[in-house]
């Protein structure tokens, strides 16, 4: 009987790459999302690549009865945890809102999988746990300490699966910690698609390329790195996808973290030479004052991820820029 997965998050950036590679492998998919950082055309463009429409639930997870309605109606072989608010500025300023969609949406997704027996469980953590950094580049041991409440919910989630593992072992857990997702799927019908103006470097980069916007400001001409810009291990989203898919693949008893990362480092001033090679287009910068909250350089050591999950990311930051100037150039506007 073909497995069917639960992927929450699964008309987001991550959440469909993802979904695309698990229907790919042969599972069936349930994408369960609230839409609220994610477009239905997603859903659409999984079925136009794949050739096959995954079955999708609008829920808010916060809902602890609608999620029990869902694990009522399906049985999962397995969850994929992507759904959660990621803004790291607007957790600044609405942490309640952030602890309360982030905390309560997981609480109420592992209590149902516990009344249901489904206890194999991939979460979408992220590097932001890592805190400023204590050691570059960073291992799963290195020190945890989240400077932010978006990246204290994605430390507090963790600890819960740490702690749920030790109470029972019969849980199988996976905390995937990502470092600086980009990039988009080769056939350019889905990528990243923020809403209103793009926290994230690459996605600001490719609307200057587009003509969205008038040029790229650098935060920061003056940290401690090659080019004084700054350093991020950015892993494309294809690599990141690949990533999960193993990851379900290789659950073991216990809870257990992984960076996903590539352990290459690239500074901002080399993203928007990779972004202008690949567009073909000159995409004008300025260097403007730091961004607080910014550090100069986060970079992983994946070698456990390597190991352990059978995984190493493969593409390199020009095949990353081409693919996302294939999704913003084929969809300026992104899904809207
Ligand atoms: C990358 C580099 C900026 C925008 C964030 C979250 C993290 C994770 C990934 C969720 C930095 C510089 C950026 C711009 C710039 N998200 N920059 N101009 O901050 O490393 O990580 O996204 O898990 O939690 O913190 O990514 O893309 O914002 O910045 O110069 O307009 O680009 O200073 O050096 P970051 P980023």
């Amino acid at each position: 009987m073909t497995e069917k997965i639960l992927v929450t998050g699964g008309a987001g950036y991550i959440g469909s790459h993802t979904a695309i590679k698990l229907i790919e492998a042969g599972y069936q998919i349930v994408i369960a999302d609230d839409l609220s950082n994610a477009s239905p055309r997603a859903i659409d463009a999984i079925a136009e690549i794949t050739g096959t429409k995954p079955e999708f639930v609008e829920i808010n997870l916060t809902d602890n009865a609608a999620v029990g309605q869902l694990f009522s109606e399906h049985t999962f072989a397995a969850v994929i945890h992507f759904a959660g608010f990621k803004a790291v500025g607007e957790s600044v300023q609405l942490p309640l809102k952030y602890y309360r969609n982030n905390l309560d949406s997981t609480i109420n997704l592992l209590q149902a999988m516990e009344a249901h027996g489904v206890k194999d469980f991939v979460f979408s953590s992220s590097a932001t746990v890592y805190g400023v950094p204590s050691e570059i580049p960073l291992k799963e041991t290195s020190n945890i300490g989240a400077v932010n409440p978006y990246g204290k919910t994605k430390e507090m989630i963790e600890s819960i699966c740490f702690d749920l593992a030790s109470s029972d072992a019969s849980w199988n857990i996976s905390l995937l910690r990502y470092f600086n997702p980009v990039g988009a799927h080769p056939s350019g019908k889905i990528g990243e698609d923020p809403t209103g103006i793009p926290n994230n470097l690459v996605p600001f980069v490719m609307q200057v390329a587009v003509g969205r916007r008038d040029s790229v400001q650098i935060f920061g001409g003056d940290w401690d790195t090659s080019d004084g810009t700054g350093v991020r291990d950015y892993i494309h989203v294809e690599d990141l996808a690949e990533g999960h898919l193993k990851a379900l693949e290789h659950l073991k008893p216990g809870c257990s973290a992984y960076n996903l990362g590539t352990g290459q480092g690239y500074s901002v001033l080399e993203v928007v030479a990779a972004a202008s090679k690949a567009s073909g287009v000159e995409i004008p910068h300025e260097i403007v004052a730091r961004r607080s909250g910014d550090i100069a350089t986060s970079l992983a050591d994946p070698t456990l991820a390597n190991a352990a999950l059978d995984w190493k990311a493969e593409k390199n930051l020009l095949e990353m820029m081409q693919d996302s100037w294939r999704w913003q150039s084929s969809n300026p506007n992104g899904f809207s």
